[in-house]
């Protein structure tokens, strides 16, 4: 079954990682891609590898984008997205706020809520402050837990702090992956108290209105969880624009969002 899909998306990943040294790994793994679309998409926009990524280019989408999770916060979160019946996108961590072993259910719910999984490193290192090698394998080590978790791992990764050089781009590039950043910094954990969340909130309204589209908020914060992302949820409403994964708000198939590991 979705042997057609599956061969449609390794034919797409292949051509759209002739750039990108693909490296095999864990060659036991059964691959089950969420694939939505099966047809060979030849619109598809090329996105950069080892390129931060700040903007969304579909007309009229915003990109909610969480990370630090999966955490203790992560699904209430996601209650409030499926509220509001709209989708985005999380980078998780292996081992940091949470461990994503033991929250693997919040993982496999994500994914079927229908939001988007990044990677945001296994540890959450200053990855600028590590070598080639170490950041190559701070990135292998989660690609084994999503594989051994989803069966799959994702080709979207935001690195932490939104800290990048020209080493971390390079080994993103050799890796395959497409660095997310964002135009709309929450400033969330330093804001995180009931009493100050509005901060966060309006410099969301601020950056959204100064064209702003890809939001950095934290899903390991209790406060982004109660009080900031319900706000921003209404924000998004009231304004008419559509919350959508990083992935959909760039145009690209979801097909393209993961790879088999192989
Ligand atoms: C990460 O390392 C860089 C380079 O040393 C430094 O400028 C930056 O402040 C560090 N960031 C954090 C959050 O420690």
């Amino acid at each position: 079954m979705h042997s057609f899909s599956f061969l449609a998306a390794v034919l797409l990943s292949i051509i759209a990682r002739s750039s990108a040294a693909a490296v095999p790994r864990s060659p036991d793994s059964q691959p089950r891609l969420p694939i939505q679309t099966s047809k060979a998409n030849t619109n598809a926009p090329q996105l950069p590898w080892g390129a931060v990524i700040n903007h969304c280019t579909v007309p009229g989408t915003i990109a909610l984008a969480f990370d630090d999770g999966p955490y203790i916060y992560t699904e209430q979160v996601l209650d409030a997205l499926a509220a509001h019946g709209v989708r985005a996108t999380f980078f998780l961590n292996g081992a940091w706020k949470g461990n994503i072993h033991a929250l693997a259910h919040v993982v496999q719910r994500i994914l079927a809520e229908g939001h988007q999984i990044g990677s945001h490193t296994w540890s959450h290192p200053n990855l600028t402050t590590l070598t080639h090698p170490a950041i190559v394998s701070e990135m292998i080590q989660l690609e084994d837990a999503f594989l051994r978790i989803l069966g799959f791992m994702p080709t979207y990764m935001r690195t932490p702090w939104l800290h990048v050089n020209d080493i971390v781009l390079s080994a993103m590039a050799d890796l395959g992956y497409h660095v997310i950043g964002a135009s709309i910094v929450t400033d969330d954990k330093q804001h995180d108290h009931p009493a100050r969340s509005w901060r966060s909130f309006e410099k969301f309204r601020t950056e959204l209105g100064n064209g702003g589209s890809i939001v950095l908020a934290h899903d390991s914060q209790e406060n982004t969880a109660g009080i900031l992302v319900p706000r921003m949820l209404e924000e998004v409403r009231a304004r008419g624009l559509q919350a959508v994964t990083v992935g959909e708000c760039l145009g690209h198939p979801s097909a393209l969002w993961y790879r088999s590991g192989q």
